[in-house]
């Protein structure tokens, strides 16, 4: 089995890596091959391992307004060939809701002729640090994570007894994702964002926005860190300044720092 994810802020990765964990140690015919795990950020890698695995594949990532996150798109779109005939299971991470979550790449994959076999919806603690909605306590948020757990759980036994669930894979799920959100937020994720702001009165200049980044869109120049335009929203940096000093959607970071 062949793991390949996006995770911003460790949700998606925490899931994936619980739902292979899950469907390996059972002694099955999925578990027979060692299992790889593999962050579209090492994209070589990934592609890589793509191109050599003759068995299912795990494709896991979190929601944005409904639809892909820009990078997870261009990856998919970057790399069509590997698709081809390829068995895949996908797995999507949420604050709370998005239709059609595993829909959006479903129907992609399905263009470049890849055989989607089911998708499992996962809510997890929100990652949009700088809004107070969906912000809860460190105990309500372990219960979103033990709940998730074992609904992965679920999902893995499901598979291995050959009835994987369908989350977000139907006609009706579709409806919910389009006319709940993507109609409305589709700009939002249709290209890299140019939005990210940085207050260079509270940025001590530690430069961990800079190695954290996944798409290198940060550097720090005469003292300044300095934004290129092409965000793809995943929250790591908000979340990790230790001066709170970058925002996105939201003026002000909230919470601290997830765990
Ligand atoms: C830009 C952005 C948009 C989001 N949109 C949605 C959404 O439409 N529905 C939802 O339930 N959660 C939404 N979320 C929450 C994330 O999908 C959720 O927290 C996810 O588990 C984060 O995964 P990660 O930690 O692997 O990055 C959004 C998060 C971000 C950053
Ligand atoms: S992580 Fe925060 S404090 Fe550090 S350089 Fe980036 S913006 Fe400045
Ligand atoms: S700038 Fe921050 S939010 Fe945007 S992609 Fe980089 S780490 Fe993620």
């Amino acid at each position: 089995m062949t793991g390949i994810y996006f995770s911003g802020t460790g949700n998606t990765k925490h899931c994936i890596e619980k739902f292979i964990a899950a469907v390996s140690s059972n002694k099955n015919q999925l578990s027979g091959h060692p299992a790889q795990l593999i962050s579209i950020e090492e994209s070589d890698c990934a592609v890589e391992a793509l191109k050599a695995s003759q068995n299912m594949v795990v494709f896991a990532y979190p929601i944005y307004y409904s639809n892909l996150p820009k990078i997870v798109r261009d990856f998919i779109v970057e790399n069509k060939d590997v698709w081809n005939g390829k068995k895949i299971f996908i797995i999507c991470t949420m604050g709370l809701f998005s239709g059609d979550g595993a829909g959006v790449s479903a129907r992609l994959f399905r263009q470049y002729n890849a055989d989607i076999i089911g998708g499992v919806h996962v809510i997890m603690p929100d990652c949009i640090c700088d809004v107070k909605l969906l912000k809860f306590s460190p105990d309500k948020n372990r219960k979103i994570i033990e709940k998730a757990d074992a609904k992965l759980e679920t999902a893995a036994r499901k598979l291995i007894n050959g009835k994987p669930p369908q989350n977000g894979l139907s006609f009706f799920a579709r409806l919910a994702g389009l006319f709940g959100q993507r109609l409305w937020f589709y700009n939002t994720t249709r290209h890299y964002s140019d939005k990210l702001k940085i207050r260079n009165t509270s940025c001590i200049r530690c430069g961990k926005c800079v190695g954290v980044c996944p798409m290198h869109n940060l550097t720090l120049s005469n003292g300044k860190v300095i934004t290129a335009g092409k965000c793809t929203m995943c929250y790591r940096c908000i979340n990790q300044c230790p001066q709170k000093a970058i925002t996105l959607i939201g003026k002000k970071r909230t919470t601290p720092p997830a765990e």
